[in-house]
């Protein structure tokens, strides 16, 4: 080992088998449908700019590893918006306005999910409506002021800017776009869910006749993740070794896994890995990933960094990726997990493994991004 080893343990925080697995294709396909999969392909692929994001072999990491190849899906290119989140909000926006101008659409968000929004509707030329809450930073809020939104500052958590958002749209008749569902607030979500499933098409298109052994999704609400076991289903014919990331301080899709329910975790400690900071699993997300999770593995803050900085000066590739602190997880678990005997042999990782690790997002907050590389 060269570039991982100088003393340094790569740490996760726990590891968990799923006692409820079964990855059974229908049953996943029935909390978002084939069709659902099939038209937000349809749609996305024709908008202006859009290219399929890279996926790029991290060979020198694999060859570190003794795996036989890991691919990386380079969300930090996926139009301007450098996440994959644009999938998401934006394709919400461009369905539940049908081509009607005259519909206000709003939002409550801590930071990504908001800019997608922002971006759905000025490619539309709708008015925007943006909830954050007082702790999102003032540079996320200027993204979306940037974009042509109107961004409402509301005391309080995230919550807080939620009811806020539910409140002003009720009275204003405004058409409300979040990527998390709740009882009764189902049909949007899942859009944006089948928005996301766009990146597993292209990998699907990008691997050529390669197979994936092994995903590792990295879960907030579990949006992503349970968009990406979907798209598996949808267009893979074999199944591969599903594994969810999360911060420890926020791992709310281990949890439920653990107790085969939703749990709500009281988050005590922000985590670097803000937008996967998030303390209940969506229900739809929820549904998809119960059984068709196999592992879940939480991890502390500690090499996110280091990580990042990895990636960005090509230790792990022949090229320099920008991966912002949400896509750093993927990569570390990898390494954790082929550090530690007993759950390298649990995965099955070997040196015939192809294992697909998915970078979120690029540079979404420079800020940030800037401090960690250089730290
Ligand atoms: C920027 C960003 N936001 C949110 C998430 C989490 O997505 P979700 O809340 O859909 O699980 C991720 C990745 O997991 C991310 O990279």
């Amino acid at each position: 080992m060269t570039i991982l080893s100088n003393g340094h343990q790569w740490k996760f925080s726990e590891f968990l088998n799923n006692k409820n697995y079964s990855f059974d294709k229908k049953k996943i396909l029935s909390s978002l449908s084939e069709k659902e999969i099939d038209n937000a392909y349809s749609s996305i692929s024709k908008w202006e700019g859009y290219n399929p994001t890279p996926l790029i072999s991290l060979n020198k990491l694999s060859k570190e590893l003794n795996l036989n190849n890991i691919f990386y899906k380079d969300e930090s290119k996926r139009f301007d918006l450098k996440s994959f989140k644009a999938l998401g909000g934006a394709y919400a926006v461009e369905k539940v306005t049908q081509g009607n101008k005259d519909i206000v659409v709003a939002t409550a968000t801590a930071g990504n999910h908001g800019r997608s929004v922002a971006w759905g509707a000025r490619r539309l030329g709708l008015e925007c409506k943006i909830f954050i809450s007082e702790f999102v930073s003032d540079a996320r809020g200027q993204a979306m002021s940037d974009l042509g939104a109107d961004v409402v500052k509301v005391k309080g958590n995230y919550e807080k800017s939620l009811i806020e958002c539910i409140k002003q749209s009720t009275e204003n008749d405004w058409q409300i776009v979040q990527d998390v569902a709740w009882k009764d607030y189902i049909q949007v979500p899942t859009y944006t869910m089948a928005g996301y499933t766009v990146m597993m098409k292209e990998i699907a298109d990008q691997i050529n006749n390669e197979k994936i052994s092994h995903v590792i999704l990295q879960a907030g609400v579990g949006g992503m993740a349970g968009a990406m076991v979907a798209g598996i289903a949808r267009y893979l014919d074999y199944i591969p070794i599903t594994l969810v990331v999360e911060p420890d301080s926020a791992a709310c899709v281990l949890e439920s896994i653990k107790t085969g329910k939703i749990e709500k975790i009281d988050i005590k400690r922000e985590s670097l890995m803000g937008g996967m900071s998030c303390g209940e699993v969506s229900l739809v997300p929820w549904e998809i990933l119960k059984n068709s999770v196999k592992h879940c593995i939480s991890l502390p803050d500690d090499d996110i960094a280091k990580t990042m900085k990895l990636l960005g000066n090509s230790s792990f590739s022949d090229e320099k990726i920008i991966a912002g602190e949400n896509s750093a997880p993927g990569v570390i678990s990898l390494i954790a997990s082929c550090e530690d005997q007993n759950v390298k042999e649990n995965l099955q990782l070997d040196k015939k493994s192809n294992v697909l690790v998915i970078g979120c997002e690029g540079d979404t907050d420079k800020e940030m991004y800037k401090k960690l590389i250089n730290n």
